[in-house]
């Protein structure tokens, strides 16, 4: 019915349009108690066999959503109900921003991609942690956090700007994403350059402070063998728990759509189909470096069954999606979890945790 009815309907709007009247929706749903059993009766899915612990907490499921899809903490028992084991809000900031001006975000739909540069739009910490106090979630709440979208908060500035958020909704959420791989800010990727993400990480204590939640660093997709190598040493030293792999993409690299759709897009960050591949390299790179001994959050153009077990096979242990909803609608986390539940049933892999067995076989 999605790709029949609604996609069509939804894809008559802009793509900035299309997602705000979605996170209208899931709020208003997530406040209704009655709307969010009929969801969770069409979406929901459960099997033990998918079931794991990572850093004490469990996840019913492998499938999240991804970062900025619900930027602003507002939709989170709506999205628990459509059936995500765990759900990553922000990337949330020190200060409220308005984000880029639109039109912000663009479809490539021969590539079932997406180009955006929203520009951290959010509502700011303080905001967003009264909402995540609140919130009611029977699965894990990671807050994903990013330095504010200002060219003048940089160096020292920009650092204590990470960590208000940072002190903010550590004892909110279940996990922390640092986000060091925004594409969209005029002041860059700061934080991807590993002396700047050695003082981060220090201010941040993630080292010293043991009642502090998992900490989690999200990478981007351009990064070479090199600089992942490097920024993966640093984040060693910090007792950095898990990685997020991976952002988007500054390149316009695997595109079939023309030239003239690409270039009316503009600047902003590549998602989708398009990144899937080279996400999973940085995974298998990030499994090898760690000697498998780090929990990997796979993201990055996963849209079925069959994407979700190369990123698992890859390293991942974990999995997030944002792009592919939008092309393959709310249905995919369930068609997922209930296609992958099945595949390792028929291959004889008792649970989700030991899939890269099955390469082996
Ligand atoms: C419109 C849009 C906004 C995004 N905003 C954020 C963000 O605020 N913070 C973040 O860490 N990632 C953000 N991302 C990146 C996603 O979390 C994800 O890493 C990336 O899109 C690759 O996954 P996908 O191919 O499933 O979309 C955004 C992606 C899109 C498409």
């Amino acid at each position: 019915m999605y790709k029949q009815i609604v996609r069509p309907f939804l894809f008559r709007f802009t793509s900035d349009y299309a997602h705000e009247a979605t996170i209208k929706f899931a709020s208003t749903v997530s406040k209704s108690p009655a709307l969010l059993k009929v969801t969770n009766s069409f979406f929901g899915y459960e099997d033990p066999v998918l079931e794991q612990n990572f850093f004490g907490l469990k996840f019913p499921n492998p499938i999240g959503l991804a970062a900025g899809f619900d930027k602003n903490g507002t939709t989170i028992s709506a999205m628990q109900n459509l059936g995500f084991g765990f759900i990553e809000i922000g990337s949330i900031t020190a200060n409220s921003s308005t984000g880029n001006p639109k039109p912000r975000s663009f479809r490539l739909q021969k590539d079932k991609s997406l180009i955006n540069r929203m520009g951290l739009n959010n509502d700011g910490v303080q905001t967003i942690s009264r909402r995540l106090k609140k919130a009611k979630a029977d699965v894990p709440i990671g807050a994903n956090i990013a330095k504010t979208h200002n060219p003048s908060i940089v160096g020292e500035k920009a650092i204590l700007d990470y960590k208000t958020s940072f002190d903010m909704v550590k004892t909110l959420a279940d996990y922390i994403t640092v986000n060091i791989s925004c594409p969209n800010t005029t002041e860059g990727k700061t934080f991807e350059d590993p002396e700047a993400l050695n003082s981060l990480l220090t201010a941040l204590e993630v080292k010293k402070d043991v009642s502090l939640p998992p900490v989690l660093i999200k990478f981007s997709v351009d990064l070479s063998k090199e600089q992942l190598k490097e920024l993966i040493e640093i984040c060693e030293t910090h007792a950095i728990r898990g990685y997020v792999a991976t952002n988007t993409s500054s390149k316009r690299e695997n595109l079939q759509s023309s030239p003239r759709v690409i270039k009316n897009a503009g600047n902003g960050g590549l998602s989708g189909q398009a990144i899937k591949q080279k996400s999973t390299e940085i995974i298998e790179q990030i499994h090898t470096l760690t000697n498998g001994q780090k929990t990997i959050i796979g993201v990055g153009g996963v849209s079925s069954t069959i994407d979700a077990i190369e990123k698992l096979m890859a390293g991942a242990n974990l999995l997030q999606i944002y792009t592919g909803l939008v092309y393959e609608g709310p249905g995919l986390v369930r068609k997922i979890n209930r296609e992958l539940t099945e595949f390792l049933k028929n291959a004889g892999v008792e649970h989700v945790y030991h899939i890269r067995k099955i390469k082996d076989l």
